[in-house]
This record gives C-alpha cells, structure tokens and sequence, in this order.
C-alpha cells in the first residue's frame, strides 16, 4: 500500500499520507491541506469524504457486507437480542450472561416517564406527526435530568443517560401512539422483556387481557436489530455533529430523529407503504409506476429502491423480505395484496435497465413497512420505529465521538456569492 499520495499544485509538491483501515479501505489525509497548500476540498454529499475513523460498524456497499462489531448481521439478525446487540454496539463486546441481565434488568427498571410528560402530549396539536412528538420528548428529556447537560460526566453518569435513553424511548413511544388514538396510555411493565413491553405498551387495553403473538415479538426483536446502526448515515452523523459541540446526549439524539424523519432517509419506510397504497389503489399497475420513477420530468422516485453506500443489494433488505414472507404466512396475510405489489415492483425494478445501469436495489425500508404494517403498527409511527431500532447506533456513535475526543464538526465551504460592494441608501435603491 502506498504510504503516500503525491499533489502537485502551483508547481510546488506535496505529501498526503495515505492511511488504511483494518478492512483495508484507504483514505488520503488532508486534515493538514489548507495549512501546506491553501485549499479545501469540496464533495457535496460527502460521497467520497470520511468524517471519522470507527470501530463500530463495517460495511462494505459493493459487497453487501454490514457487520456490528466484526459480527455479520445475518448472524445477529437469527441469534442475538435486540438488546444484546446494543450492548454490543454501546460497549463493544458481546456482554456475558450477567452483564446482559443487568443491563436488561436496568433497562427494565427505567421504562417509567415522569408523570409530567403526560401533561406535555397535552400540548401538541392533533395532527402533529409522531417523530416530531418523539424529538422533542426525547430532547425534553434533559429537564427531568439537567445534569445530562453537562459536557464532563464521569463514565458511570453516561452510563445511566444511555440506560435511560433506551429504556424510555420506547414508553414515549408508545405513548405517542396511544395518546395520538386517543386511548388510555399504557404504564411498561417490569416482567416483559423488551419487545413484548414495547408491544404490550402499544396494543393493549386496560379492559382486557392483552396476549403476546411470540411470532410478532421475534419479528420485531429481528427488525430493530437489523436497524440498530449503519455507520455514519444522514442521522448518525447528525448525532456526532451534534454531540461535536458538547450538547448531550439527549439534544443529540433529538437532532438525528429529525435528521431521520427525512422522506429520503429513515422516512422512506412511511413512503413506501404510501406508494404500495397509491399503486395498489390505482389498479396495480406496478409497470406504470416503475415508469413513472424513470421519468426526468417526474419528480417521484420508487421510495425505498436506491442507496448512497450500497450498490449492489442491502444485506438487510435481503433478511428483511424473508422475514415478510415468515411473518405474513404465520399470521395467515401471505395474500397481503401489498406485498405482492412490492414483489413485482422489485422484479420489474430489478429487470429495468434504468435502475441496473444506476445500481438501485431495495434497501432496508422496502419492506419494513409490511411487516410493520402486519403486526398492527400505525404507517406514521414506521419512522418511528426505525428510530427505535437505530438509538444503540446513535448512542454507540455519540460515545465513540466523545472518547476519542474529537473537535468541534465546522466543515468549510467554497463561496461563490457577491464580491465586497458598499451599502446603498433605501431611496437609491431600484
Ligand atoms: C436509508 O445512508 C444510509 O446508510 C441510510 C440508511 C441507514 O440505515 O441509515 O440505509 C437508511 O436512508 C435508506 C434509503 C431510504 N431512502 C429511500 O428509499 C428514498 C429513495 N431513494 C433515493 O432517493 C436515493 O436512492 C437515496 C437518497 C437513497 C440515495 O441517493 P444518492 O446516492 O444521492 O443517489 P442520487 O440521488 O444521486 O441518484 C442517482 C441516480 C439519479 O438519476 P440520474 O440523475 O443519474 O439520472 O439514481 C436515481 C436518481 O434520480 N435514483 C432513483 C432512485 N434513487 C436514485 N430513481 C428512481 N427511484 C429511486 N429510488
């Protein structure tokens, strides 16, 4: 490998070392250009420009490769916990028994809000969309805690902020939910784990035994695994940026919830159940939509088709279509007239020259929403669970970011705006 990269400008020369990951990807290091040579670099979309170095997530777009900690997804998507797996991504290892069960067991003991945040649901409008509900709850969440605000907590105090960021998310969640329907809001409750109390949280009534579908509780632990962290995407690295400036936890958070609620980012998984309706309800015609996304006088676009890393498959999209086909059989919907939509939508995608030549492929929001949708989630709370599912990442990401004492994210520009003129009086003005 070379040790270096040569530049040559204005005549003169100049060294860039070159520096390799342990899965030998390659960066040439600028940190030092604009000093040597009064240049900036400029990649719009970051498509080509790292941020930072991690050891968290690996994943390699031409490969389909996507590995928590050295561990294939496939193999924590069949064997592991939700919750295992964010110890692992938080902590990096995979816990012993005992450090999984106190970690579960501390999660467990801090599902409960304060009683106030029932009265700040009070305060949003009817039609407002559950991720705003869920950023602003979730940064709300440093005035209950105030000390999460500062910038020196010793290991021990984030430690609590991280249990109860986990813990609580998924009640206001939930309650979001309950609260947008107008029905009772459910207290968690400390003999579930964690998937069935955020299903128990969200699906049961005060009025009746509520019974737990193991087949859906397995589905969803598989789910938010496959969503838990995805190196550093539009939200993870809001998340950083974000926590760069020495805001906590929480705000941090908060920011890449709205980064993810994108329709181009973790929103698509909305869209596309949307677009599934939008096909379905207008006779099927799947051949007319894939069309329709071809067109570049059309502004629509086949949500949850495409990806910025991957292009060749989504290794999660590929785990996550079985898991329909599982789900929707056990639950006796394998006529979904939605998911056959999305299979021919994918076959007609997948034989297109359009969508080859610009290697667009189903990501991991194709077909999250059925199987969201089949066990009886709401379509605007899909977001939602995406971001359920993606907070170990966010919190792991934020962790690494701090520890590794990283400076302030202030990126440059080049500016292409008027040149120095002087002010003009009103009365001169035309
Ligand atoms: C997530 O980064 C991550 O890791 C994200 C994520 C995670 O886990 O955090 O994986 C989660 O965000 C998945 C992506 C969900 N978004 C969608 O499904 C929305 C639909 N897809 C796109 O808008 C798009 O594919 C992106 C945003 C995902 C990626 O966009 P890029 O890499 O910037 O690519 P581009 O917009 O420059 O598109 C390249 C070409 C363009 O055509 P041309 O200008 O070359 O003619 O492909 C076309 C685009 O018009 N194109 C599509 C398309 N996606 C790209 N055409 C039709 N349908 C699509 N879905």
């Amino acid at each position: 490998m070379a040790e270096s990269a040569e530049l040559i400008l204005d005549g003169k020369s100049y060294s860039l070392p070159v520096i390799e990951g342990t899965e030998q990807e390659k960066a040439f290091d600028i940190g030092k250009l604009r000093d040597q040579t009064g240049y900036v670099t400029l990649d719009s979309g970051y498509k080509n420009t790292g941020a930072t170095k991690s050891a968290i997530t690996f994943l390699d777009g031409e490969e389909g490769i996507l590995r928590y900690r050295g561990y294939p997804i496939e193999q924590l998507a069949e064997k592991s916990s939700f919750i295992e797996v964010a110890y692992l991504l938080i902590y990096g290892k995979l816990p012993t028994k005992a450090e999984l069960d106190n970690f579960s067991e501390q999660i467990t003991k801090h599902t409960l809000v304060h009683e106030d945040v029932r009265k700040i649901f009070d305060g949003f409008p009817s039609a407002t969309h559950p991720m705003a509900i869920l950023s602003s709850l979730i940064c709300a969440l440093t005035g209950f805690y105030p000390e999460s605000l500062s910038p020196n907590l010793s290991a021990e105090e984030i430690d609590l902020n991280v249990i109860r960021l986990m813990a609580k998310i998924s009640t206001i969640a939930a309650w979001t939910y309950k609260n947008n329907m107008g029905h009772p809001l459910n207290y968690p409750r400390n003999d579930l784990d964690y998937c069935s109390n955020f299903l128990y949280m969200m699906f049961s009534f005060p009025t009746e035994k509520y019974e737990l579908d193991s087949r859906i509780v397995s589905a969803l632990n598989k789910l938010l695994i496959l969503h838990a962290d995805h190196e550093q995407n539009c939200s993870t690295s809001t998340v950083r940026l974000v926590g760069s400036a020495n805001a906590s936890l929480y705000g941090s958070v908060s920011a890449g919830i709205n980064a993810l609620w994108g329709p181009l980012h973790g929103g698509a998984n909305q869209e596309v159940i949307e677009m599934l309706e939008a096909i379905q309800k207008d006779g099927g015609n799947t051949q007319k939509w894939v069309d329709k996304a071809k067109d570049p006088n059309d502004s629509f676009r086949l949500m949850g088709f495409g990806h910025r890393v991957y292009k060749n498959f989504d290794p999660r999209a590929t785990i996550i279509k079985k898991a329909a086909d599982d789900v929707l059989t056990a639950l006796g919907l394998e006529d979904s007239p939605l998911l056959k939509i999305a299979k021919e939508l994918e076959q007609a995608a997948l034989t297109d020259e359009y969508f080859i030549k610009r290697k667009l492929y189903p990501n991991v929001d194709f077909y999250s929403g059925i199987i969201y949708k089949a066990i009886g989630i709401p379509t605007e709370m899909f977001t939602v669970m995406f971001a359920l599912g993606r907070l170990p990442g966010w919190i792991a990401q934020w962790k690494e970011m701090r520890e590794n004492k990283e400076p302030i994210g202030r990126p440059r520009q080049i500016y292409t705006g008027e040149t120095e003129r002087d002010y003009v009086s009103i009365d001169a003005r035309s």
